[in-house]
């Protein structure tokens, strides 16, 4: 094709290209135009938030990939506490501090599912299935999730967590390296999707592992642009529709295969059928929630697992306190490590682990990357004297609290020996790990639990300790990175696990 200068030259070449070129530079040219017309800045008065410097479609990408570093700059740059960028045609708030905190978690108009949707972008809507949920049958899920936690399921479910755990950490072998973000993550994929569905599929560790390659390709094939037009086929959206397919026809096999087959079998597939629920309920279930637990779980057992590696006091500390749980609740004749821990009861596990519990706390402040989303609802309202309009979307990250060196001095540093920091009125709400005000999350009971029964086998059947890239042990934990909005994963290699078995059967 001749080079070509000037806007007659380039129409020619353009209407003599053949229709692949043509469609291509057509979709270019419309991409630049909306992106440019759809995210330019609305008009606001004193009341609006000030918004970020630069073209307005530049917030795009660093939302996505480094909202961690991306907030923090909006902070320091607009020298306000509140401040505002457009995603399209979309605004969106971003909030910090005391007072916003209390009113971002209280606020009645702010809806959790609405901003969750358009912000995170990690499941395709399949409407009815993952998005335009009715709130009645929203509010019928939650109140199964309830059902699993009530004492006598969560219960049950103690001695099948262990035995999927036991089972996953034999194939660790005697001795060995492992990168705590595969591996521990994928136990705790495990043990939720065999808290959360049905034992056609947990039992079939094939089909686990399937199903996990499947959620990560949800999470990881999620670009600014597969949520900013969900509408358009690129190869990113495409391959998260086709996950998504597949994930719902493994759930519909095997609800499928448990109707046909009249057999009842004890696990949270068959409270839910003899529940007579709607199958839309059923599938919203286990897709939804395994989405919502996995990951949380398998991100904070992975940084448990890493800190206790770099941390032995505190690794000694957490072993000791299982141990002696160990003595007074269970017979030692007995002939694993996972048998001796079923016999622990639950309100035991719940009351009597102060250890176990401030690590998990002092792991959540320190590496769980969340940002809250919400979109208002309700009518405008005001957040550190700024307008929040109706129908904006508003972000208050966790790290605001959690990072902050005045609430918890020297941040970074893993210390599950810090006081729990009380509210007052001028600090309101100094805790969020586990969510607060109207939204808190309804799976606390079984993800503690999870969590405190595969740590206390890990600790129990493994020795550990933390090894760097280059073989050496490391002076400190890596740093969390809170870019890594899924897992807070630090650089790949940065640090692995080192392992031994103990004598002691699993
Ligand atoms: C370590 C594990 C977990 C952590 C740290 C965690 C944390 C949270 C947080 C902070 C929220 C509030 C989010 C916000 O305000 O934006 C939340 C909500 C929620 N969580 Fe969890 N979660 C965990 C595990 C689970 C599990 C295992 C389930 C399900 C079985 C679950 C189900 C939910 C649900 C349904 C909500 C939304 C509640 C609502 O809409 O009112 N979570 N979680």
């Amino acid at each position: 094709m001749p080079y070509t200068i000037g806007l007659p030259s380039a129409a020619s070449a353009f209407l003599s290209a053949g229709f692949a070129t043509q469609f291509s530079v057509a979709v270019v040219i419309c991409l630049v135009i909306v992106l440019i017309t759809a995210s330019l800045p609305p008009e606001g008065g004193d009341e609006a938030p000030k918004s970020l410097p630069g073209l307005p479609f530049l917030s795009i990408v660093p939302f996505f990939r480094q909202r961690y570093d991306f907030l923090n700059w909006g902070f320091r740059i607009t020298g306000q506490s509140t401040f505002q960028f457009q995603l399209m045609n979309n605004t969106v708030i971003a909030v910090s501090g005391a007072s916003a905190r209390r009113a971002f978690f209280y606020a009645k108009g702010f809806d959790l599912t609405e901003g969750f949707k358009f912000l995170s972008g990690a499941i395709p809507m399949v409407r009815g299935v993952t998005s335009g949920i009715q709130t009645k049958r929203i509010s019928t899920i939650h109140k199964r999730l309830a059902a699993v936690q009530k004492n006598a399921s969560l219960s049950e479910l103690i001695p099948a967590i262990l035995e999927d755990s036991r089972r996953i950490l034999e194939s660790y072998g005697t001795s060995g390296i492992f990168d705590p973000f595969d591996k521990i993550y994928e136990l705790m994929f495990q043990t939720t999707v065999r808290s959360l569905s049905a034992s056609e599929i947990s039992d079939d560790a094939a089909l686990v592992a399937r199903l996990k390659t499947l959620y990560d390709r949800l999470d990881t094939g999620t670009t600014p642009a597969t949520v900013l037009l969900p509408w358009f086929p690129t190869p990113a959206m495409i391959k998260k529709i086709w996950a998504t397919k597949e994930i719902y026809d493994i759930v519909v096999r095997a609800i499928d295969a448990r109707e046909q087959s009249g057999v009842s079998r004890n696990d949270t597939l068959q409270m839910l059928v003899d529940a007579g629920d709607e199958r839309l309920v059923v599938v919203g279930f286990i897709m939804g929630l395994l989405i919502a637990g996995a990951r949380a779980t398998g991100t904070t057992a992975s940084w448990i697992i890493t800190f206790l590696g770099g941390h032995a006091d505190w690794r000694h500390k957490a072993k000791t306190e299982v141990e002696s749980l160990l003595a007074t609740y269970s017979d030692a004749t007995m002939s694993s490590f996972s048998a001796r821990l079923a016999e622990i009861p639950l309100e035991i596990w719940e009351s009597q682990t102060p250890v176990l519990d401030a690590i998990i706390r002092e792991t959540l402040r320190v590496a769980q990357p969340h940002t809250a989303m919400r979109r208002n609802l309700g009518p405008e309202v005001y957040i550190n004297d700024k307008s929040i309009p109706s129908g904006a979307y508003v972000v208050y990250p966790f790290s605001d609290v959690h990072l902050d060196p005045e609430i918890y001095p020297d941040p970074w540093r893993f210390d599950p020996s810090r006081k729990e920091v009380e509210p007052t009125a001028d600090l309101p709400l100094p805790y969020v790990g586990w969510g607060v005000g109207k939204t808190t999350c309804l799976g606390t009971r079984l993800a503690k639990i999870e969590l405190k029964l595969t740590v206390a086998l890990f600790l129990l059947g493994f020795d550990h300790v933390l090894v760097s890239g280059d073989g050496n042990t490391p002076t400190a934990p890596p740093k969390p990175n809170w870019n890594d909005i899924l897992q807070c994963r630090p650089p790949h290699g940065a640090c692995s696990v080192k392992y031994t078995r103990t004598a002691f059967a699993l």
